[in-house]
Protein backbone atom coordinates (compact mmCIF):
# COMPACT_ATOMS: atom_id res chain seq x y z
CA UNK A 1 0.00 0.00 0.00
CA UNK A 2 1.28 3.51 -0.52
CA UNK A 3 0.50 6.86 0.20
CA UNK A 4 -1.43 7.31 -3.17
CA UNK A 5 -5.33 6.21 -1.27
CA UNK A 6 -6.70 9.34 -3.60
CA UNK A 7 -9.67 6.39 -4.61
CA UNK A 8 -10.82 6.31 -1.01
CA UNK A 9 -9.72 9.91 -0.05
CA UNK A 10 -11.36 11.26 3.37
CA UNK A 11 -15.08 9.80 4.13
CA UNK A 12 -17.93 12.05 3.78
CA UNK A 13 -19.62 13.07 7.12
CA UNK A 14 -22.58 11.14 6.63
CA UNK A 15 -20.28 8.27 5.61
CA UNK A 16 -18.45 9.10 8.64
CA UNK A 17 -21.42 8.51 11.25
CA UNK A 18 -22.72 5.64 9.11
CA UNK A 19 -19.24 4.34 10.13
CA UNK A 20 -19.21 5.30 14.27
CA UNK A 21 -23.07 3.90 14.03
CA UNK A 22 -21.82 0.83 12.39
CA UNK A 23 -18.69 0.55 15.04
CA UNK A 24 -21.81 0.86 17.52
CA UNK A 25 -20.88 4.41 18.69
CA UNK A 26 -23.97 7.08 19.03
CA UNK A 27 -23.17 9.74 17.25
CA UNK A 28 -26.21 12.31 18.22
CA UNK A 29 -24.85 13.98 14.94
CA UNK A 30 -22.17 15.98 16.64
CA UNK A 31 -19.36 13.68 14.96
CA UNK A 32 -20.44 14.83 11.47
CA UNK A 33 -17.88 17.42 11.01
CA UNK A 34 -13.92 15.98 11.94
CA UNK A 35 -13.30 19.61 12.58
CA UNK A 36 -16.10 19.63 15.91
CA UNK A 37 -14.62 15.99 16.20
CA UNK A 38 -11.22 17.39 16.55
CA UNK A 39 -12.59 20.12 19.34
CA UNK A 40 -14.69 17.27 21.59
CA UNK A 41 -11.70 15.75 21.85
CA UNK A 42 -9.60 18.49 22.61
CA UNK A 43 -11.75 20.17 25.04
CA UNK A 44 -12.04 16.65 27.09
CA UNK A 45 -8.13 15.74 26.45
CA UNK A 46 -7.39 16.88 30.05
CA UNK A 47 -9.87 14.75 31.65
CA UNK A 48 -8.25 11.62 30.03
CA UNK A 49 -5.18 9.24 30.27
CA UNK A 50 -3.77 10.39 27.32
CA UNK A 51 -1.87 7.64 25.32
CA UNK A 52 -0.19 7.59 22.14
CA UNK A 53 -0.33 4.91 19.01
CA UNK A 54 1.88 4.31 16.42
CA UNK A 55 0.85 2.17 13.49
CA UNK A 56 2.26 1.96 9.90
CA UNK A 57 -0.76 3.78 7.40
CA UNK A 58 -3.30 1.46 6.29
CA UNK A 59 -6.34 2.39 4.63
CA UNK A 60 -9.42 1.01 2.75
CA UNK A 61 -12.86 2.03 2.71
CA UNK A 62 -11.57 3.55 6.05
CA UNK A 63 -8.02 4.29 8.01
CA UNK A 64 -6.81 3.38 11.35
CA UNK A 65 -7.12 7.40 12.19
CA UNK A 66 -10.80 6.50 11.90
CA UNK A 67 -10.22 3.31 13.56
CA UNK A 68 -8.84 5.52 16.43
CA UNK A 69 -11.75 8.04 16.74
CA UNK A 70 -14.32 5.19 17.25
CA UNK A 71 -12.10 4.02 20.18
CA UNK A 72 -11.67 7.45 21.50
CA UNK A 73 -15.69 8.44 21.36
CA UNK A 74 -16.44 5.17 22.72
CA UNK A 75 -15.49 5.59 26.21
CA UNK A 76 -14.39 8.89 28.12
CA UNK A 77 -11.11 7.96 30.72
CA UNK A 78 -8.66 7.31 27.85
CA UNK A 79 -7.77 9.44 24.43
CA UNK A 80 -5.40 8.04 22.06
CA UNK A 81 -3.56 10.54 20.08
CA UNK A 82 -1.84 8.30 17.00
CA UNK A 83 0.81 8.77 15.16
CA UNK A 84 1.37 7.24 12.01
CA UNK A 85 3.94 6.08 10.13
CA UNK A 86 4.48 5.44 6.10
CA UNK A 87 2.36 2.79 4.54
CA UNK A 88 3.65 -1.13 5.25
CA UNK A 89 5.28 -1.37 1.88
CA UNK A 90 7.60 1.40 2.99
CA UNK A 91 8.60 -1.80 5.35
CA UNK A 92 11.78 -0.11 5.72
CA UNK A 93 11.18 3.28 6.82
CA UNK A 94 8.37 2.27 9.36
CA UNK A 95 10.39 -0.46 10.90
CA UNK A 96 13.19 2.76 11.25
CA UNK A 97 10.50 5.02 12.70
CA UNK A 98 9.78 2.61 15.58
CA UNK A 99 13.00 1.83 16.33
CA UNK A 100 14.05 5.75 16.88
CA UNK A 101 11.22 5.76 18.93
CA UNK A 102 11.46 2.74 21.22
CA UNK A 103 14.86 3.20 21.60
CA UNK A 104 14.81 6.03 22.89
CA UNK A 105 13.19 4.38 26.11
CA UNK A 106 10.87 7.58 27.21
CA UNK A 107 7.10 5.43 26.91
CA UNK A 108 6.55 6.84 23.62
CA UNK A 109 4.38 5.79 21.62
CA UNK A 110 2.94 3.50 24.48
CA UNK A 111 0.73 1.07 21.85
CA UNK A 112 2.21 0.20 18.27
CA UNK A 113 1.84 -1.93 15.62
CA UNK A 114 4.50 -4.10 14.20
CA UNK A 115 5.18 -6.20 11.17
CA UNK A 116 5.14 -9.97 11.92
CA UNK A 117 8.68 -9.90 11.41
CA UNK A 118 9.65 -7.51 13.96
CA UNK A 119 8.29 -9.46 16.99
CA UNK A 120 11.26 -10.74 17.83
CA UNK A 121 13.67 -7.78 17.19
CA UNK A 122 11.22 -5.87 19.50
CA UNK A 123 10.92 -8.23 21.97
CA UNK A 124 15.05 -9.46 22.24
CA UNK A 125 15.60 -5.72 22.91
CA UNK A 126 13.30 -5.30 25.68
CA UNK A 127 11.39 -2.92 24.06
CA UNK A 128 7.68 -4.79 24.21
CA UNK A 129 6.06 -5.56 27.40
CA UNK A 130 5.33 -9.54 27.91
CA UNK A 131 1.38 -9.64 28.18
CA UNK A 132 0.86 -12.71 29.50
CA UNK A 133 0.04 -11.27 32.44
CA UNK A 134 -2.48 -9.87 30.56
CA UNK A 135 -4.31 -12.10 28.21
CA UNK A 136 -5.86 -15.51 29.91
CA UNK A 137 -5.56 -19.21 28.58
CA UNK A 138 -9.17 -18.75 27.18
CA UNK A 139 -7.98 -15.57 25.25
CA UNK A 140 -5.43 -16.63 23.76
CA UNK A 141 -7.02 -19.57 23.03
CA UNK A 142 -9.56 -17.56 20.69
CA UNK A 143 -6.57 -17.00 18.16
CA UNK A 144 -5.29 -19.26 15.01
CA UNK A 145 -2.48 -20.72 16.50
CA UNK A 146 -0.22 -20.12 14.00
CA UNK A 147 -0.36 -15.97 14.26
CA UNK A 148 -0.37 -16.47 18.24
CA UNK A 149 2.99 -18.17 18.11
CA UNK A 150 4.37 -15.69 16.08
CA UNK A 151 3.74 -13.06 18.57
CA UNK A 152 5.84 -14.86 21.26
CA UNK A 153 9.54 -14.66 21.34
CA UNK A 154 11.35 -16.95 23.81
CA UNK A 155 7.75 -18.30 25.38
CA UNK A 156 6.39 -14.96 26.18
CA UNK A 157 3.99 -13.10 24.40
CA UNK A 158 5.23 -9.91 23.59
CA UNK A 159 3.10 -8.81 20.76
CA UNK A 160 -1.31 -9.20 20.64
CA UNK A 161 -2.56 -10.54 17.29
CA UNK A 162 -4.24 -7.94 14.63
CA UNK A 163 -4.64 -9.25 11.23
CA UNK A 164 -2.97 -12.71 9.46
CA UNK A 165 -1.59 -11.81 5.77
CA UNK A 166 -0.81 -13.70 3.01
CA UNK A 167 0.16 -13.46 -0.91
CA UNK A 168 -2.17 -14.75 -2.84
CA UNK A 169 -2.95 -14.89 -6.76
CA UNK A 170 -5.86 -12.86 -8.15
CA UNK A 171 -6.89 -14.15 -11.50
CA UNK A 172 -9.23 -12.96 -14.56
CA UNK A 173 -11.73 -15.07 -14.17
CA UNK A 174 -13.62 -13.64 -17.01
CA UNK A 175 -10.19 -14.34 -19.07
CA UNK A 176 -9.19 -18.15 -17.61
CA UNK A 177 -11.63 -20.78 -17.09
CA UNK A 178 -9.56 -21.98 -13.99
CA UNK A 179 -6.93 -19.92 -12.29
CA UNK A 180 -3.06 -22.11 -13.15
CA UNK A 181 -1.81 -24.41 -10.28
CA UNK A 182 1.80 -24.14 -11.82
CA UNK A 183 4.54 -21.45 -12.59
CA UNK A 184 4.65 -23.65 -16.01
CA UNK A 185 0.69 -23.32 -16.58
CA UNK A 186 0.74 -19.55 -15.27
CA UNK A 187 3.18 -19.06 -17.74
CA UNK A 188 1.33 -20.43 -20.81
CA UNK A 189 -1.80 -18.59 -19.62
CA UNK A 190 -0.21 -15.28 -19.64
CA UNK A 191 1.87 -15.62 -22.81
CA UNK A 192 -1.43 -16.67 -24.86
CA UNK A 193 -3.13 -13.52 -23.02
CA UNK A 194 -0.83 -11.22 -24.22
CA UNK A 195 -0.39 -12.42 -27.75
CA UNK A 196 -4.47 -12.32 -28.34
CA UNK A 197 -4.59 -8.91 -27.23
CA UNK A 198 -6.69 -9.68 -23.90
CA UNK A 199 -3.96 -8.23 -21.34
CA UNK A 200 -1.20 -6.37 -21.85
CA UNK A 201 0.83 -7.34 -19.05
CA UNK A 202 0.58 -11.29 -18.39
CA UNK A 203 2.07 -11.32 -14.90
CA UNK A 204 2.31 -8.81 -12.44
CA UNK A 205 4.49 -9.07 -8.80
CA UNK A 206 6.99 -7.44 -6.90
CA UNK A 207 10.42 -7.42 -7.62
CA UNK A 208 11.69 -3.69 -5.88
CA UNK A 209 14.45 -4.17 -3.23
CA UNK A 210 11.67 -3.59 -0.82
CA UNK A 211 10.52 -6.26 1.59
CA UNK A 212 8.07 -7.11 -0.51
CA UNK A 213 10.35 -8.92 -2.48
CA UNK A 214 11.72 -11.30 0.16
CA UNK A 215 7.91 -12.00 0.78
CA UNK A 216 7.71 -12.86 -3.31
CA UNK A 217 10.95 -15.09 -2.31
CA UNK A 218 9.81 -16.87 0.25
CA UNK A 219 6.39 -17.92 -2.12
CA UNK A 220 8.80 -18.71 -5.09
CA UNK A 221 11.60 -20.62 -3.31
CA UNK A 222 9.15 -22.68 -0.69
CA UNK A 223 6.67 -23.42 -3.92
CA UNK A 224 9.73 -25.55 -5.31
CA UNK A 225 10.53 -27.08 -2.27
CA UNK A 226 13.51 -25.04 -0.87
CA UNK A 227 13.86 -22.00 1.75
CA UNK A 228 15.58 -19.66 3.54
CA UNK A 229 17.10 -21.19 6.54
CA UNK A 230 16.82 -24.50 8.13
CA UNK A 231 14.74 -25.26 11.25
CA UNK A 232 17.58 -24.59 12.72
CA UNK A 233 17.24 -20.95 11.72
CA UNK A 234 21.31 -21.17 11.57
CA UNK A 235 21.58 -23.11 8.21
CA UNK A 236 21.33 -21.20 5.46
CA UNK A 237 19.62 -22.84 2.02
CA UNK A 238 19.58 -19.74 0.58
CA UNK A 239 22.14 -21.07 -2.46
CA UNK A 240 20.63 -24.46 -2.79
CA UNK A 241 19.55 -25.65 -6.06
CA UNK A 242 15.46 -25.41 -5.20
CA UNK A 243 16.51 -21.47 -4.60
CA UNK A 244 18.37 -20.94 -7.41
CA UNK A 245 15.80 -22.71 -9.76
CA UNK A 246 12.97 -20.54 -7.86
CA UNK A 247 14.57 -17.25 -8.60
CA UNK A 248 15.93 -17.79 -12.18
CA UNK A 249 12.74 -18.47 -12.69
CA UNK A 250 11.42 -14.74 -11.09
CA UNK A 251 13.94 -13.46 -13.52
CA UNK A 252 13.05 -15.50 -16.53
CA UNK A 253 9.17 -14.24 -15.99
CA UNK A 254 10.70 -10.57 -17.51
CA UNK A 255 13.93 -11.58 -19.63
CA UNK A 256 13.18 -15.35 -21.00
CA UNK A 257 9.05 -15.16 -21.12
CA UNK A 258 8.35 -11.76 -21.30
CA UNK A 259 4.93 -12.18 -19.38
CA UNK A 260 6.01 -9.25 -16.57
CA UNK A 261 7.67 -6.01 -17.70
CA UNK A 262 10.86 -4.77 -16.15
CA UNK A 263 9.29 -2.04 -14.48
CA UNK A 264 8.27 -4.85 -11.82
CA UNK A 265 12.18 -3.83 -10.67
CA UNK A 266 10.89 -1.02 -9.44
CA UNK A 267 7.35 -1.98 -8.52
CA UNK A 268 5.93 -2.69 -4.85
CA UNK A 269 2.73 -3.57 -3.82
CA UNK A 270 0.62 -0.38 -5.56
CA UNK A 271 2.00 -0.02 -8.29
CA UNK A 272 2.18 -3.94 -8.75
CA UNK A 273 -1.55 -3.44 -8.46
CA UNK A 274 -2.59 0.02 -10.15
CA UNK A 275 -2.34 -1.73 -13.71
CA UNK A 276 -4.24 -4.86 -12.82
CA UNK A 277 -7.29 -3.05 -11.46
CA UNK A 278 -6.86 -1.04 -14.70
CA UNK A 279 -7.94 -4.12 -16.61
CA UNK A 280 -4.32 -4.47 -17.90
CA UNK A 281 -2.94 -7.67 -16.27
CA UNK A 282 -4.01 -11.57 -16.33
CA UNK A 283 -2.21 -12.39 -13.04
CA UNK A 284 -1.44 -10.54 -10.12
CA UNK A 285 0.51 -11.41 -7.01
CA UNK A 286 -0.55 -9.43 -3.72
CA UNK A 287 -2.05 -9.67 -0.25
CA UNK A 288 -5.28 -9.52 0.86
CA UNK A 289 -6.42 -5.77 0.83
CA UNK A 290 -6.50 -5.72 -3.16
CA UNK A 291 -9.57 -7.68 -2.88
CA UNK A 292 -11.74 -4.85 -1.97
CA UNK A 293 -10.26 -2.10 -4.31
CA UNK A 294 -11.03 -4.91 -7.26
CA UNK A 295 -14.43 -4.71 -6.40
CA UNK A 296 -14.66 -0.35 -5.94
CA UNK A 297 -16.22 0.81 -8.69
CA UNK A 298 -15.14 4.09 -8.29
CA UNK A 299 -11.12 2.45 -8.49
CA UNK A 300 -11.58 -0.59 -10.90
CA UNK A 301 -12.65 -1.57 -13.90
CA UNK A 302 -12.26 -5.40 -13.35
CA UNK A 303 -15.31 -5.04 -10.96
CA UNK A 304 -16.71 -9.19 -10.59
CA UNK A 305 -13.67 -10.17 -12.85
CA UNK A 306 -11.81 -10.80 -10.60
CA UNK A 307 -11.13 -14.61 -8.83
CA UNK A 308 -8.60 -14.90 -5.85
CA UNK A 309 -6.51 -18.48 -5.68
CA UNK A 310 -3.49 -19.87 -4.17
CA UNK A 311 -0.51 -19.19 -5.71
CA UNK A 312 1.04 -21.43 -8.10
CA UNK A 313 3.93 -23.86 -7.34
CA UNK A 314 6.42 -25.78 -9.24
CA UNK A 315 5.78 -29.21 -10.84
CA UNK A 316 6.62 -31.66 -7.80
CA UNK A 317 6.02 -28.60 -5.57
CA UNK A 318 3.18 -27.12 -3.41
CA UNK A 319 1.98 -24.04 -3.42
CA UNK A 320 3.28 -21.62 -1.00
CA UNK A 321 2.32 -18.30 0.74
CA UNK A 322 4.26 -16.04 2.62
CA UNK A 323 2.66 -14.97 6.49
CA UNK A 324 2.63 -11.10 6.69
CA UNK A 325 0.32 -9.22 8.51
CA UNK A 326 0.80 -6.52 11.59
CA UNK A 327 0.49 -7.32 15.35
CA UNK A 328 -0.15 -4.90 18.24
CA UNK A 329 2.30 -4.50 21.07
CA UNK A 330 2.48 -2.06 24.30
CA UNK A 331 6.04 -0.39 24.63
CA UNK A 332 7.50 -1.87 27.55
CA UNK A 333 8.61 1.94 28.99
CA UNK A 334 5.07 2.97 28.71
CA UNK A 335 3.93 5.22 31.74
CA UNK A 336 0.33 4.20 30.85
CA UNK A 337 0.18 0.57 31.27
CA UNK A 338 -3.44 0.32 32.13
CA UNK A 339 -4.79 2.63 29.79
CA UNK A 340 -2.39 0.88 27.03
CA UNK A 341 -3.55 -2.72 27.59
CA UNK A 342 -6.86 -1.53 27.59
CA UNK A 343 -6.22 0.06 24.02
CA UNK A 344 -4.74 -3.02 22.94
CA UNK A 345 -7.60 -5.54 23.81
CA UNK A 346 -9.78 -3.28 22.07
CA UNK A 347 -7.81 -3.21 19.39
CA UNK A 348 -7.56 -6.72 19.26
CA UNK A 349 -11.54 -7.77 19.93
CA UNK A 350 -13.97 -9.34 17.99
CA UNK A 351 -16.06 -6.33 17.34
CA UNK A 352 -12.90 -4.21 16.32
CA UNK A 353 -11.22 -6.95 13.84
CA UNK A 354 -14.51 -7.33 12.27
CA UNK A 355 -14.28 -3.79 11.68
CA UNK A 356 -10.77 -3.86 10.43
CA UNK A 357 -12.43 -6.59 8.02
CA UNK A 358 -14.88 -5.38 6.58
CA UNK A 359 -13.60 -1.49 6.18
CA UNK A 360 -9.89 -2.12 5.99
CA UNK A 361 -9.86 -5.54 4.17
CA UNK A 362 -7.69 -6.78 6.80
CA UNK A 363 -8.06 -10.33 7.37
CA UNK A 364 -9.27 -11.58 11.29
CA UNK A 365 -6.84 -13.53 13.34
CA UNK A 366 -9.74 -14.83 15.24
CA UNK A 367 -11.15 -17.83 13.70
CA UNK A 368 -14.64 -17.19 15.10
CA UNK A 369 -14.43 -13.61 13.00
CA UNK A 370 -12.82 -14.94 10.32
CA UNK A 371 -15.94 -17.53 9.81
CA UNK A 372 -19.01 -14.92 10.47
CA UNK A 373 -21.17 -14.44 8.12
CA UNK A 374 -20.81 -10.86 8.14
CA UNK A 375 -16.82 -11.53 7.23
CA UNK A 376 -18.21 -14.04 4.49
CA UNK A 377 -20.57 -11.24 2.82
CA UNK A 378 -18.24 -8.58 3.01
CA UNK A 379 -15.15 -10.44 2.47
CA UNK A 380 -16.09 -14.05 0.49
CA UNK A 381 -12.63 -14.74 -1.07
CA UNK A 382 -10.79 -14.47 2.90
CA UNK A 383 -13.00 -18.11 3.57
CA UNK A 384 -12.74 -19.16 0.16
CA UNK A 385 -8.99 -19.09 0.69
CA UNK A 386 -8.98 -19.90 4.62
CA UNK A 387 -6.27 -22.96 4.27
CA UNK A 388 -3.77 -20.22 2.21
CA UNK A 389 -4.15 -17.69 5.49
CA UNK A 390 -3.89 -20.48 8.17
CA UNK A 391 -0.97 -22.29 6.72
CA UNK A 392 1.31 -19.61 5.27
CA UNK A 393 5.25 -19.73 5.60
CA UNK A 394 7.14 -17.45 7.49
CA UNK A 395 9.75 -15.69 6.59
CA UNK A 396 13.27 -16.40 8.84
CA UNK A 397 12.04 -15.83 12.89
CA UNK A 398 15.36 -13.91 14.16
CA UNK A 399 15.97 -10.87 16.14
CA UNK A 400 18.55 -10.40 13.50
CA UNK A 401 15.62 -10.58 10.70
CA UNK A 402 16.14 -6.91 8.95
CA UNK A 403 19.79 -7.75 8.62
CA UNK A 404 18.45 -10.88 6.94
CA UNK A 405 16.34 -9.08 5.10
CA UNK A 406 18.43 -6.47 3.86
CA UNK A 407 21.18 -8.96 2.56
CA UNK A 408 18.92 -10.95 1.01
CA UNK A 409 16.93 -7.71 -0.70
CA UNK A 410 20.39 -6.54 -1.83
CA UNK A 411 21.27 -10.22 -3.20
CA UNK A 412 17.68 -11.26 -5.10
CA UNK A 413 17.71 -7.99 -6.44
CA UNK A 414 21.04 -7.81 -8.02
CA UNK A 415 19.98 -11.47 -9.22
CA UNK A 416 16.44 -10.16 -10.95
CA UNK A 417 18.40 -7.55 -12.37
CA UNK A 418 21.56 -9.10 -14.31
CA UNK A 419 20.24 -12.85 -14.41
CA UNK A 420 23.76 -14.09 -12.47
CA UNK A 421 21.30 -15.74 -10.10
CA UNK A 422 24.00 -18.49 -8.74
CA UNK A 423 26.52 -16.10 -7.84
CA UNK A 424 24.06 -13.52 -6.18
CA UNK A 425 22.72 -16.35 -4.32
CA UNK A 426 26.32 -17.80 -2.98
CA UNK A 427 26.93 -14.10 -1.71
CA UNK A 428 23.86 -13.55 -0.17
CA UNK A 429 24.61 -17.45 1.78
CA UNK A 430 27.76 -16.16 2.69
CA UNK A 431 26.21 -13.16 4.22
CA UNK A 432 23.99 -14.41 5.66
CA UNK A 433 26.10 -16.89 7.64
CA UNK A 434 28.11 -13.88 8.85
CA UNK A 435 24.50 -12.90 10.26
CA UNK A 436 22.84 -15.75 12.30
CA UNK A 437 25.15 -18.57 11.75
CA UNK A 438 27.00 -19.71 14.80
C1 LIG B 1 2.37 -6.63 3.94
C2 LIG B 1 2.56 -7.73 4.98
C3 LIG B 1 3.84 -7.52 5.75
C4 LIG B 1 4.99 -7.37 4.79
C5 LIG B 1 4.75 -6.20 3.85
C6 LIG B 1 5.85 -6.08 2.80
O1 LIG B 1 2.03 -5.44 4.57
O2 LIG B 1 1.46 -7.79 5.84
O3 LIG B 1 4.05 -8.59 6.64
O4 LIG B 1 6.23 -7.21 5.45
O5 LIG B 1 3.53 -6.40 3.17
O6 LIG B 1 5.63 -5.01 1.97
Amino acid sequence: MTDNDDHVGKPAAVGRRQFLKVAGITTGGVLAAPAILKLASVASAADRTNITFASAKFFGKRTVAEMVDVFNQSQSRILVRYDELPPPSASTEVHQGLVQRLAKKDGSPDVFTQDVVWIAEFAGAGWALPLDEYVTADEAGAYFPGVLAACKWQGKLTALPWYVDSGMLYYRKDLVSSPPETWEQLVAAATDLVKAGKVKIGFSWQAKQAEVLICDLVEFVTSNGGSILGDDGKTVHIADDAAVEAVQFMYDTIEKYKISPPDVRSWDEEPSRTPFTGGDVAFLRNWSYVYSICQDKAASSVVDKVGVAPLPHFEGGKSAACLGGYQYGVNASTKNRDASVEFLKWLSSPETQLLFATELGLAPSRPAVFDSAELGKAQPFMQTLKPVFVGATARPVTPKYSQVSLALQSAVSKAVTNGNVADALKEAKTRLEGIVGT
